[in-house]
């Protein structure tokens, strides 16, 4: 029986054992996926006995930058992203890949390997995106929409995370207050806050909307719940949403297609 898992902190939340455990069990592929709790202090002792217990993982929240020292080697997208959130072990070797970025293109409308998903988001091309959050997740996604040609703002609680991600892909960085919807096509919560309903990155950000002619499309990478208070609050200022189901249910068919070398064969609506 081959085992894979998610490995992150937090981790209840997450829904890949469900659909992965499903996906195996259809396709009748001997392997369990359970999803593990590592919290960022344990991650180098976690990762010493992960050879011999595991076919691949999923890396989440907080591991997908630290992740890399523990690996072997890194596929060319890994490697320019800076970030992984799939392990291969390829015999003894761990291969570190990265599936978010197709996950979010996809959500974002982009036909990605002729995958796309049913939203209508304008060209990416020229388009202002700001992101907010410059952890893993958020590299991904400033990586997969600088090659598309967008015009890239990344605004974080730490100023000098920003900053670090933006002279890497050479765009423009600030505090999440500096938020400004006049000069923004698409916003992107791509920092970890809103998993709790309450939550959202941006506190402001219904009455800043509701103030401004121009409605921005507003996109969460934040799953569960579906409708997040940042994307609520967008709503209910009018903006077009994108939830984050499309970018987890994608990234995840792509990891299931490195580990098993077949089609996922789950449908979004099973989440
Ligand atoms: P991932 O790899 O999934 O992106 P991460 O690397 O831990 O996870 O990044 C989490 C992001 O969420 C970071 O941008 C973090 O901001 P900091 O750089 O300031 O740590 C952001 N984040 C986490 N908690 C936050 C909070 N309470 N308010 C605002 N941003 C937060």
């Amino acid at each position: 029986m081959r085992k894979y898992c998610v490995i992150g902190y937090p981790i209840k939340h997450s829904l890949s054992p469900k659909i992965f455990n499903r996906a195996f069990r259809q396709l009748k592929i001997p392997a369990q996926y359970e999803a593990v709790e590592v919290r960022p202090e344990k991650l180098a002792a976690f990762m010493r006995g992960f050879r011999k217990k595991y076919s691949g993982a999923n890396v989440t929240i907080p591991h997908k930058e630290k992740i890399l020292r523990f690996l072997d080697k890194l596929s060319p997208e890994a490697k320019k992203i800076g970030a992984v959130n799939v392990i291969v072990n390829q015999r003894g070797k761990l291969v570190g890949y990265n599936t978010d970025v197709f996950g979010a293109m996809v959500a974002l409308g982009k036909e990605v390997r002729g995958q796309r998903s049913d939203v209508r988001c304008h060209r990416l091309a020229g388009s202002n995106v700001v992101i907010l959050g410059a952890g893993g997740a958020a590299r991904a996604i400033v990586y997969g929409l600088k090659k598309a040609g967008a015009k890239i703002t990344v605004l974080n609680r730490t100023v000098s995370h920003a900053e670090k991600l933006a002279r890497d892909f050479k765009c423009k960085f600030g505090a999440l207050e500096n938020f400004d919807p006049a000069n923004c096509d698409i916003l992107i919560n791509a920092t970890s806050v809103g998993m709790c309903s309450k939550e959202t990155p941006l506190p402001q950000l219904k009455k800043i909307l509701r103030g401004s002619k121009k409605k921005s499309i507003v996109m969460d990478i934040i799953y569960r719940p579906r409708m997040t208070k940042f994307l609520r609050d967008a709503l209910g200022a009018g903006c077009r949403i994108i939830t984050g189901e499309v970018m987890f249910f994608s990234q995840a068919a792509e990891s299931f297609k490195l580990w098993a070398g077949k089609k996922f064969p789950l449908k979004f609506c099973l989440l």
